[in-house]
């Protein structure tokens, strides 16, 4: 049994940004959601087998929450840098190509939905290889003018389901092949 859908779920900004230029995310940590609502992350994870980010995601958490890996599936870091890894985690570092790491993750999740935790162009790395399947984002209200951006990509979109949940407007697409 491979992995079911590779879904990117993240939080964003009106405009389009899911951090600041300084990596900040102080207008979305300050903001109340019931994680257990509509498209709240206690269901969502549970569904999930393995996660990939990128290397200044995986920065913020070093910076931000020292000494913290949450995730209790496989994850691989998509980095050119050497890293700390967190002992007794599997956390694999890799610089190959997102369709090869795909595969890699996959195997790794039989039955389960595979989570791009972000950044927006490694989101686009995989839908250039057409392996995105889902798209959930929370809107938070505020714009931000500049920063991360959410997906730089051209794709086109399908909503199937949108919900309030706290401060958040909460909206998941499918990707349109
Ligand atoms: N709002 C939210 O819910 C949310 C969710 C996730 C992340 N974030 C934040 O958003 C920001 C995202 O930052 P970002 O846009 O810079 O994206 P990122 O994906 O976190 O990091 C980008 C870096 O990852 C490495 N990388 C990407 N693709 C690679 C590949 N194929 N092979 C090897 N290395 C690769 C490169 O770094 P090197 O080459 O230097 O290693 C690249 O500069 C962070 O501040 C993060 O904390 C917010």
């Amino acid at each position: 049994m491979t992995a079911m859908k590779t879904v990117y779920y993240t939080a964003t900004s009106v405009d389009g940004f899911i951090a600041t230029a300084d990596h900040s995310l102080d207008w979305l940590l300050s903001r109340h959601s019931d994680e257990d609502g509509p498209m709240g992350y206690n269901q969502f994870i549970t569904a999930i087998g393995a996660i990939a980010m990128g290397a200044s995601t995986y920065q913020w958490i070093l910076d931000n929450e020292p000494g913290e890996w949450s995730y209790t599936v496989p994850a691989w870091v998509f980095t050119h840098r050497e890293f700390p890894e967190f002992e007794g985690r599997d956390i694999r570092l890799t610089a190959e190509p997102a369709d090869i790491v795909h595969k890699q993750m996959a195997a790794a999740a039989p039955g389960k939905d595979l989570w791009i935790v972000g950044g927006g162009d490694l989101a686009g790395q995989f839908a250039d290889h057409g392996l995105l399947d889902e798209i959930i984002v929370s809107i938070a209200p505020v714009t931000l003018g500049s920063g991360a951006p959410l997906l730089p990509r051209h794709l086109e979109l399908k909503v199937t389901e949108v919900a309030p949940n706290g401060e958040f407007a909460c909206v998941r697409y499918e990707v349109a092949r």
